[in-house]
């Protein structure tokens, strides 16, 4: 079967949706699988194929060009050299022996090294390098840092497109050509928080970049192609900036219902003071709606009980998560409960050094939290409410 979709004259997606994928990178949750997204642009005079799939989806990508009777291909642009474009290159290659491979020096270097190239197919391409295809010219925009140090854009000026690779992209397995903006929204956010939010000061750069392009559409490497870019740049713009809301994140583990009881009064307390909560139970949560939560929150605060003499391993592995997606969050704390004593406070602050966070006074019961407790988390929350208050009205004043 094939699945071949023409965008506008001469300009095809030819890649593959991955209804069933549920895991990328061993780690990153997809619950509404993926694409790997192609794209065919066809000039008078030349061929160019803009990325590759990934190795499991090589044989859907080679139906289609044989379905399409493609007999050439001058150039496979791979934007990016991670193994969901570039899988399928060495299949490519062999079945277009004449084409090159070209893409940033770094990129080419890594496929080199993947094994996926021979070095003497390729092709450098450098920042404003043009590649003319006859009516059509491809316009090359270096982009490092979304998330690779090897990333290029491409520019297609005569149909206004801009190929963005992962950058803009959303983990979502859809029929839709063009986004259902209602639809793609979370799914981009929670992308953009998974993938794109350590690199948030290269992201404001790329946005910036491309804001003097004149776009119609923003076709990305994974997930549906944009008609209305604005919605997507709108959504990089705020994402991505120094803004904060008045959110808490709450991702906490119990093991005998103290620390639970704890972080259960302290959301209502939160609450009922005008905060928006975020509650994960790491027991049983998905980490990119985790990761999602970061993108905005001013706050997060920890929920750990004492195990084997330190922080639960689960809220350790929710702070090494968030020091390493590097998210905007201001301010910090930890609540939790200990029966003899423990290292769990060193333990988690010590796991978040890229997070330039102000740390609140933690919380801490001797077992099961008694009224002392409690009214140590309401002081908790107004220190809170206190410093959002603060953030928001600066923010405010300077728009
Ligand atoms: Fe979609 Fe960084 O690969």
């Amino acid at each position: 079967m094939t699945l071949i979709r023409e965008i506008k004259p001469g300009i095809l997606s030819i890649g593959a949706i991955d209804w069933d994928r549920r895991l990328f990178d061993a780690l990153i949750p997809l619950p509404d699988g993926t694409s790997y997204n192609s794209y065919l642009i066809q000039g008078k005079e030349k061929i160019a194929l803009i990325d590759a799939v990934d190795s499991t989806k090589a044989d859907a990508l080679i139906d289609n060009l044989n379905a399409l009777g493609i007999e050439k291909i001058d150039y496979i642009i791979a934007q990016h050299a991670e193994q969901d474009h570039s899988g399928s290159l060495g299949r490519l290659a062999e079945q277009y022996p004449d084409s090159k491979v070209a893409g940033s020096a770094r990129c080419l270097e890594l496929l080199v090294e993947f094994g996926l190239v021979d070095k003497e197919r390729t092709q450098e391409l450098k920042d404003g390098d043009t590649i003319d295809l006859g009516g059509k010219s491809l316009q090359i925009i270096s982009a490092p840092w979304v998330h690779w140090p090897d990333t290029i854009l491409t520019y297609l000026a005569a149909d206004r497109m801009l190929f963005s690779c992962d950058f803009l992209g959303s983990h979502l397995a859809t029929s839709d050509l063009y986004a259902d903006e209602a639809v793609v929204y979370r799914a981009a956010k929670r992308y953009y928080a998974e993938i794109m939010m350590p690199f948030r000061q290269h992201i404001k750069k790329h946005l910036e970049r491309i804001s003097s392009l004149d776009i119609d559409l923003i076709a990305p490497s994974h997930g549906p192609i944009y008609a209305r870019p604005e919605f997507i740049l709108k959504a990089y713009r705020e994402w991505s900036s120094d803004e904060v809301k008045n959110q808490v994140v709450l991702p906490f583990v119990s093991m005998h219902g103290s620390t639970k009881a704890m972080i259960d009064y302290f959301a209502d307390s939160l609450i009922t003071r005008g905060i928006e909560v975020k509650r994960f139970d790491l027991t049983n949560s998905d980490i990119g709606s985790l990761a999602e939560s970061l993108v905005d929150a001013a706050t997060v605060v920890i929920g750990t009980p004492t195990v084997l003499s330190g922080a639960h391993p689960l809220a350790l592995y929710a702070a090494i998560l968030a020091n390493a997606l590097r998210p905007k969050t201001r301010y910090a704390s930890i609540i939790g409960s200990f029966g003899w004593g423990g290292r769990m406070l060193e333990q988690i602050t010590q796991t978040m050094p890229n997070l330039k966070l102000q740390l609140f006074d933690p919380v801490i019961a001797k077992g099961y939290p008694k009224e002392a407790d409690f009214r140590r988390l309401d002081q908790l929350a107004d220190e809170i409410l206190a410093k959002h208050r603060e953030l928001i009205q600066s923010q405010n004043a300077a728009k």
